[in-house]
């Protein structure tokens, strides 16, 4: 049986609360109904009357007794529907509740999650407090080195800032769908930094590499390309309070030392499949990629894959970062913003504690052009210089790297490099490092001066 429509009452009584109005099928006889219900209920009213023991007097319809005691009937009749009404609003919300969140986690479903994918827990962190990843099942630790970190405040917006004033934003923004590479194909930028003051700004470069085609993936990787690009964006990590991200890894994985080893960021609007791979392997666990959520198309779901046993899905969240260090499998989450011009920004930082044993290999990594492949006499000349256990180092007080020998290995570097062989993955730029300027020379890095004072934020 279908319910009266409460409208019937509330004509009487206003009822607090109005339950959805119905429009009943036409094929009903709801006007009957309605008479029907009205004659069965005074004499409801009189047989109720009677069996309490009334005069039959009392009983007809303009007795007082008869008029209080339907009062008294409506009322508690509105009383037993509004509870009615109430208690299916509290069924209706509880079940709605009950398929996105659940109540013991107090985590919610997304369902942009696929049911493909393993999932991990991502308890809220603080700045500065990291957590190995866990599986959201059973707990289990992911794998030995895959964590989250929380984000200072300040980081993304201040990295945000840093890419913009640089123009770097813009191109990353747009370069994918207005002048995108070939696959295996590169480009060279020259910008300025956004900190440095006075009328002559240095330029440094970066530059930006498509992966080759078997990536399945119009991946675009932008990093620094020299000494100077690499220092300057040191300032903006010190800036934006990266110094506690280096100290929650450092304590987390109980390194002695850590330093910031190359900055890029990675770009992608489309990804067909993502090419899993690790970053590092053998480094006695030393050495980390550290990802940070620049943008996110807004319709997007969870960007990064990581795997171990089995695939899980992750976002990169406003107010976390994902670390994946030694042996950590990992790839980009299948993806197409293409249809909204959407445009997906990681940021990528390496980090490594140096040892003698984890040099060769920390020195060997291939991915960026900076610093260059194999120079580990570089790589050593900056070992611990941003985080120390003992507290004594920080991007803030940096004092830069140690000295180093900056030097031409070929003669006639002017002359090699005049048709712009610098810029470029070529052999004339690794041969004349000095020339191109991949480094910095020593009379003007002046190594042991705090970087706050050569460079500014
Ligand atoms: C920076 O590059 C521009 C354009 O190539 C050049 O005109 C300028 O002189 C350079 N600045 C310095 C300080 O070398």
């Amino acid at each position: 049986m279908r319910p009266i429509s409460p409208v019937v009452i509330s004509a009487l009584l206003p009822l607090p609360i109005l339950a959805k109005d119905h429009t009943f099928p036409s094929s009903l006889k709801l006007q009957e109904a309605l008479n029907h219900y009205s004659v069965e209920s005074s004499s409801l009213l009189k047989r109720a009357l009677l069996s309490a023991g009334f005069h039959p007097d009392e009983t007809l319809e303009i007795d007082d007794t008869y008029l209080d005691f339907a009062t008294r009937a409506l009322r508690s009749e509105k009383k037993r529907l509004d509870r009615l009404l109430e208690a299916k609003k509290t069924l209706q919300a509880e079940a709605q509740e009950q398929q996105q969140c659940n109540a013991e986690t107090k985590q919610c479903k997304d369902p942009k999650l696929s049911s493909e994918f393993g999932h991990f827990l991502t308890p809220p962190l603080q700045p500065g407090q990291a957590e190995l990843l866990r599986w959201d099942d059973d707990h289990s630790v992911v794998q030995p080195y895959a964590a989250r970190v929380g984000l200072p405040e300040k980081l993304l917006p201040t990295l945000i800032d840093y890419v913009d004033r640089m123009g770097l934003l813009d191109i990353m923004k747009n370069m994918l769908y207005d002048d995108p590479l070939p696959p295996d194909g590169d480009k060279w930028f020259t910008f300025q930094s956004p900190y440095e003051e006075g009328p002559i700004k240095r330029n440094f470069t970066w530059n930006v590499e498509r992966p080759a085609k078997k990536w399945k993936s119009d991946m675009h990787w932008f990093n620094v390309a020299d000494e100077l690009a690499h220092e300057d964006s040191l300032r903006a990590l010190a800036k934006g309070g990266f110094d506690e991200v280096l100290n929650a890894i450092g304590e987390q994985f109980h390194l002695d030392s850590l330093h910031v080893d190359s900055v890029g960021f990675v770009a992608v609007t489309n990804c067909e499949r993502g090419f899993i791979h690790t970053d590092w392997e053998e480094v006695d666990g030393r050495a980390f990629n550290f990802l940070i959520g620049i943008q996110s198309p807004e319709e997007a779901g969870p960007e990064l894959v990581i795997e171990s046993g089995r695939k899980g899905e992750v976002y990169y969240e406003s107010n976390a970062g994902v670390l994946v260090g030694d042996g950590t499998r990992h790839g980009t989450r299948e993806c197409d913003h293409r249809q909204t011009r959407g445009v997906r920004i990681t940021a990528s930082i390496y980090l490594a504690d140096l040892t003698e044993n984890n040099l060769k290999v920390a020195a060997g990594d291939t991915t960026s052009i900076f610093p260059p492949t194999g120079d580990e006499e570089w790589i050593w000349a900056q070992r611990g210089r941003h985080w120390s256990k003992d507290g004594d180092r920080s991007l803030v007080n940096d004092l830069g790297r140690k000295e180093l020998n900056v030097r031409d290995e070929f003669k006639d570097c002017l002359k090699l490099t005049q048709n712009g062989e610098c810029k470029g993955n070529t052999e004339e730029r690794s041969g004349c490092l000095k020339t191109c300027k991949v480094y910095v020379h020593d009379d003007e890095y002046k190594p042991g001066v705090s970087r706050k004072e050569i460079f500014g934020y």
